[in-house]
């Protein structure tokens, strides 16, 4: 049998939501919903997302460490997607939350997570959010339980941008300071040593060496692991499975111990596809075509950040011979979302649909040029609803004073 995630529906790609298809007229369904009713009920652009995915990920994180530790936390990352339906989804799957400022905290007990199911990590918390953690769950005190955050040294083969296990790195302690961490922070208990090699890993290889590095700098009744197992993006993308993940980092940990791991993107990344309308089509003779939609960096700012390549289709007629690039609305020549894609013949009033924009899109979304945010329809079963309000032009001003 396949694992979560690998396998492609005829028609659709392995990088779109579980459970996609192309239905009555080759018009795509995400969690049995019609992506062009979707667009037209919720308008564009729109963050669409097949709540089953999430959940069967969940579910698979869950099943293969159970399969493989008596000891395990799956501890959701949700800087990857900070939305109070998703983190309500997550704490109903039996998962942790970590989160990496005092706004997701906020978020993460708000969508329901009990306090002793949050991790607050990251470098350089304030005061404000100690407290504020400590409030929540009396934790940061004297006696209060805490991991370490250490910088193993161990670069994985990823952009540079989202590698953090490197020595040269803000976050935690390199190898040679542990001890003196260990002093300094007697009066706190410390229960584990944390530490995350970057996002969007393909090569296992580095996770492998991980679990030994941390465990051989004392015996501890936490490792935490951290994220980074990568996705697809595009259909060529085939990254590891999450039994090969788990088996990867459970391998090299020691008996007794209860191994923690930080999924973000593998969780949420490919349960997420956003909707556009096609506004304008520019065809520039021997050049380029651009297909420019209603949206752009203000929603996904990856490929202008990271180079991030997507794949793109029109949402009733998948595949094509015309090669196009998709444009935001932005006023850059950067705001390119895809580049180079084959659609069919792309029409002003198209729906575009760009898949596995699940994690880090609405994360990191902005108002730039007073672009308003689009809102998160959640989709299971052929039902749909809105789980966050598009902005509107009056929240713009909301915090004028
Ligand atoms: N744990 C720690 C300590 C982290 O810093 C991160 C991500 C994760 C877990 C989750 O990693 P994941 O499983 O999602 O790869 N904005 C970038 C990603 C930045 C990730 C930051 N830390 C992007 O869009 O690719």
């Amino acid at each position: 049998m396949a694992s979560v995630g690998q396998q492609g529906v005829a028609g659709v790609s392995h990088v779109f939501p579980l459970g996609s298809r192309l239905g009555e007229a080759g018009r795509l369904e995400i969690g049995g919903c019609d992506a062009i009713e979707l667009a037209e009920r919720f308008g564009t652009p729109a963050y669409v997302y097949a709540e089953d995915d999430i959940r069967a990920r969940a579910r698979a994180y869950m099943e293969a460490f159970r399969a493989r530790a008596d000891h395990f936390e799956i501890v959701y990352a949700s800087k990857a997607f900070p939305c109070t339906a998703a983190y309500r989804l997550l704490v109903e799957e039996g998962l942790s939350c970590d989160v990496a400022s005092g706004g997701e905290l906020y978020l993460a007990l708000k969508g329901g997570f009990p306090p002793e199911r949050i991790y607050l990590h990251g470098n350089n918390k304030s005061e404000d959010e100690l407290s504020q953690a400590l409030e929540a769950g009396e934790r940061m005190a004297p006696g209060q339980r805490v991991l370490l955050r250490v910088t193993p040294g161990i670069s994985p083969s990823t952009h540079d941008y989202i590698s953090t296990g490197q020595v040269d790195s803000k976050f935690g302690f390199v190898v040679d300071d542990v001890p003196r961490a260990v002093d300094r922070i007697r009066n706190l208990d410390l229960v584990g040593l944390h530490a995350h090699l970057g996002s969007q890993i393909f090569d296992l290889s580095p996770l492998e060496k991980l679990a030994e590095v941390l465990s051989s700098m004392g015996e501890y009744p936490l490792l935490n692991l951290g994220g980074g197992l990568g996705i697809a993006y595009t259909a060529d993308d085939r990254p590891p499975s999450i039994e090969d993940y788990a088996e990867t980092l459970l391998r090299s940990a020691p008996e007794g111990v209860t191994v923690l791991c930080e999924p973000g993107r593998s969780l949420v990344g490919n349960a997420g596809v956003t909707l556009y309308r096609v506004g304008t089509v520019k065809r520039i003779p021997g050049v380029r075509t651009y297909v420019a939609v209603d949206g752009g960096m203000s929603d996904n700012i990856r490929p202008m950040l990271y180079g991030a390549r997507y794949e793109a289709e029109i949402a009733d007629r998948f595949g094509g011979e015309v090669l196009c690039t998709i444009a935001g609305k932005h006023c850059e020549s950067g705001d390119i979302l895809v580049r180079d894609v084959l659609l069919d013949d792309p029409r002003p009033g198209d729906v575009l649909v760009i898949p596995a924009t699940g994690a880090y899109g609405y994360a990191m979304a902005s108002n730039y040029n007073g672009i308003t945010r689009p809102p998160v329809i959640f989709c299971s079963g052929g039902e749909a609803r809105e789980v966050v309000r598009r902005e509107t032009y009056e929240d713009l001003t909301l915090r004028d004073v």
